[in-house]
Parts: C-alpha cells; sequence; structure tokens
C-alpha cells in the first residue's frame, strides 16, 4: 500500500446548511457586521429577475432583514451570464445606498455577480481592470450567498465568472471568497426539471473530475468521495419527485461536498472544453459536462491511478444499486480494475441519459466544423489538472468521438 505524505491547505467560507435556515438570514448579517458600529446596517440584495419573487422567498427575506432592523436595497439584475456592465452598474448603486453587505440569492450567476459587486465596492475600479489581471487588494465586503440550485458550487469557490460583451470574452476574477454561505435546501424546491438535471450533472462531473484531479489531495478526495456517493444516487431520484425535501437536501448537501472538493483540487477536460463552448454555443452548462464525461473518461483509463478511483465509482454505484432499468449497462459489476472503470463510464451513460442529457454534442447542434476552434481555445487550470495530459490532436480526437 502506498502511504502519501499527508498535507493539504483547506479553505472555505463559514457554513449554514439546513431547512429553514433562511430565516437565520437578520441574525447572520448582524454578525458578521458586529463591531463595524453601523447604526442602521444596509445590505445590497443581488437576485434574478424574478423566480424569488415568484416563490415568494423574496418577500420573506425583505421581512426578515427588516424585522432585525436591516435596510435592504434590491438589485434584481443579474443574468444567466453576469456581464461587465451589470456588475459595474450594480457596484456604483451599491456604493450610492452606503451599503455594507451584500447578499446573493440565486444560481451561480447571481451569487457570481454578487461577489464581484463585494469586490469592487472596496477595492474601486471596474471589472475590465480585473480581468486585465488586477487584483484585489483589499477584502471585499462581507457577503454571504445563498444558493437556490444544487450544483455550481460558486456559494464556495472564491471566483466569478464575467463576460465582456464588447471584447467577446469571458473570464474569471478572483479572490472573492465568500464571508458565508447560507445553504437552505427548501429553496431549491422551486427549481424546475430541467434545471435540477443540469445543476446535478454538473456536481456529479465536478465530483468526478476533483476526485481524479493532478491536484487532488486528502481532503478533497474524501470530500469528492462523499459527494459521488449523494449524487449518482439522488440525481436520479430527485428528479422524478422535484418537491422531496429529503432528495433536495440530499442534492444539496452532494452538491456542498463537490464544492469543498473542487475549490480545493482542481478539474479536469471536461471543464477545460466546458468553457469555450460555453461561449460559442447556447448550451447549458451542466448538460455540456454530462455530455462530455463519459468521452473524457475514456481518455483518462490510461492512467493507472484513475483507473483505481474510477473503479471505486463502479463499486459505488453497483453497491447503491440506482441503476436497474436506467438503460442497456449490464447489472453484474466485472472483477477487475479496469473492466470495473468501464462500467462505471457506462452507468454514468445510463443516469446521464436516464435524466434527459444526450449522449452526443450532435444532438446539442455541435458540428464536426465546430470543433477545431473548440480545441484551439480549450486551455487553463482545468485541463492541466487532467489525470491524462492532453495535445491539440488528443482533445480533437475526444471531441470526435463524442460527436
Ligand atoms: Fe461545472
Amino acid at each position: 500500500m502506498d502511504y502519501l505524505p499527508i498535507n493539504f491547505n483547506f479553505i472555505s467560507p463559514k457554513l449554514i446548511f439546513g431547512r429553514g435556515k433562511i430565516g437565520e438570514i437578520g441574525k447572520e448579517v448582524l454578525s458578521l457586521l458586529k463591531g463595524k458600529d453601523f447604526k442602521n446596517p444596509k445590505v445590497f440584495l443581488v437576485t434574478g429577475k424574478s423566480s424569488l419573487k415568484k416563490s415568494g422567498y423574496l418577500n420573506k427575506i425583505n421581512m426578515i432583514l427588516t424585522k432585525n432592523g436591516i435596510s435592504s436595497y434590491l438589485y434584481d439584475k443579474a443574468v444567466k451570464e453576469p456581464t461587465t456592465e451589470i456588475i459595474n452598474h450594480g457596484k456604483e448603486y451599491a456604493i450610492e445606498k452606503n451599503c455594507q453587505l451584500v447578499i446573493g440569492i440565486g444560481g451561480g450567476s447571481v451569487m457570481d455577480t454578487a461577489k464581484a459587486i463585494a469586490g469592487l465596492v472596496s477595492n474601486g475600479g471596474v471589472v475590465e481592470e480585473y480581468h486585465a489581471e488586477k487584483e484585489f487588494i483589499k477584502p471585499p465586503l462581507p457577503f454571504i450567498l445563498i444558493p437556490t440550485t444544487s450544483g455550481t458550487g460558486s456559494e464556495i469557490t472564491n471566483n466569478a465568472v464575467i463576460k465582456d460583451e464588447k471584447r467577446g470574452i469571458k473570464k474569471s476574477i478572483r479572490g472573492l471568497l465568500a464571508s458565508t454561505a447560507l445553504l437552505d435546501p427548501e429553496l431549491t424546491i422551486p427549481l424546475p426539471k430541467k434545471y435540477t438535471a443540469y445543476s446535478g450533472a454538473d456536481a456529479l462531473v465536478q465530483a468526478i473530475e476533483s476526485l481524479v484531479s493532478k491536484s487532488a489531495n486528502f481532503i478533497s478526495d474524501f470530500f469528492a468521495r462523499e459527494a459521488i456517493k449523494l449524487l449518482a444516487d439522488t440525481l436520479p431520484k430527485v428528479i422524478k419527485d422535484l418537491e422531496n425535501i429529503v432528495l433536495r437536501e440530499r442534492m444539496m448537501l452532494g452538491s456542498l461536498f463537490d464544492a469543498l472538493s473542487f475549490s480545493n483540487s482542481k478539474l479536469g477536460a471536461v471543464h477545460g472544453f466546458a468553457h469555450p463552448i460555453g461561449i460559442k454555443f447556447d448550451i447549458p452548462h451542466g448538460l455540456i459536462c454530462g455530455m462530455l464525461l463519459p468521452y473524457v473518461m475514456e481518455y483518462n483509463l490510461e492512467v493507472d491511478a484513475t483507473v483505481k478511483k474510477y473503479a471505486w465509482i463502479a463499486q459505488t454505484l453497483s453497491d447503491q444499486d440506482i441503476i436497474i432499468g436506467y438503460g442497456s449497462c449490464p447489472k453484474k459489476l466485472p472483477k477487475n480494475n479496469i473492466n470495473k472503470a468501464r462500467w462505471a463510464i457506462e452507468k454514468l451513460k445510463d443516469i446521464f441519459n436516464y435524466i434527459g442529457i444526450p449522449l452526443r454534442l450532435s444532438e446539442a447542434g455541435i458540428k464536426e466544423s465546430d470543433l477545431d476552434d473548440i480545441v484551439q481555445d480549450t486551455k487553463g487550470s482545468s485541463l492541466d489538472n487532467n489525470p491524462r495530459d492532453t495535445t491539440k490532436d488528443s482533445l480533437r480526437q475526444i471531441l470526435q468521438n463524442a460527436l
């Protein structure tokens, strides 16, 4: 048995998790502003356009804040892909209203918007400067992130992905770790089936990529395995039973564990591809990731340590017995690791197929003539941490196999 030295740095916001925990938002704001001598606390509330209003949670949150003597200023302009314009404008508004804390409630894009505004308010300037490698010198305004989906992990990571429409680029700005991530599974109940499937697929893919990442360490490995156990078992169930709080809770815990894992390791080639595909095509991120995972896993089968981990996934899926009737994968788990790894790939295809994710890029409108451009723009730390090194040719071949 190999005994490797155990060392890691572990980074995470303060975590509050549980049904109904949204009721603690006022208390948490006051605790974060404690000692700052603010007589009239003011928060900047970042949301999307309508879903929080429709679900009634916006009213509820405002009532809780008012009851705690906190004024709130709503910025409901966060969109699917946060733009420099929306963030620069939000920063000006937050400064004008003299807000001392930012709350972001919604999916990954809303939380990314809130993060970036919190960073810009205390550091000044506009997003474009930070896109050009300027770094945040001061800490951001305190900020609380509250996800309404289970999947992106944005409430845990320290970066925000922002699009610059004028220059046609999409880039991360970093150094934006939330003060608190508040995860209340009741908030995910209104999430429609399609988005439950896509965000859940994203979380599962991230957990698998993190497990085998070159930067995986003892603690990221632990969280990745727990995330895979929770997500693979629950995802096919929750899309048939969207209002089941126990399943929503398990999805949210799985997504949290996934984020704690990959934010402390790195991802892999699926996420390397997902970035340029997301810029060029209007395909949801989770769907791209689910479609590509089996093909990247096949490519990674040359690496022994990765095969061992994929075999562990196979054993886990087999033990959970979650697969009967989903697809064509044989029920019986093969004996040796390489065959187990192949079995895991087939089983994951079954699960993705079952939740409505196509197995071919062509089904999402990607054509052979698009592949060279995608390969050209596939780069970055995710790709660098894929367990098997890639070349332009091997990347092209993975996409060709997935077409
Ligand atoms: Fe992702």
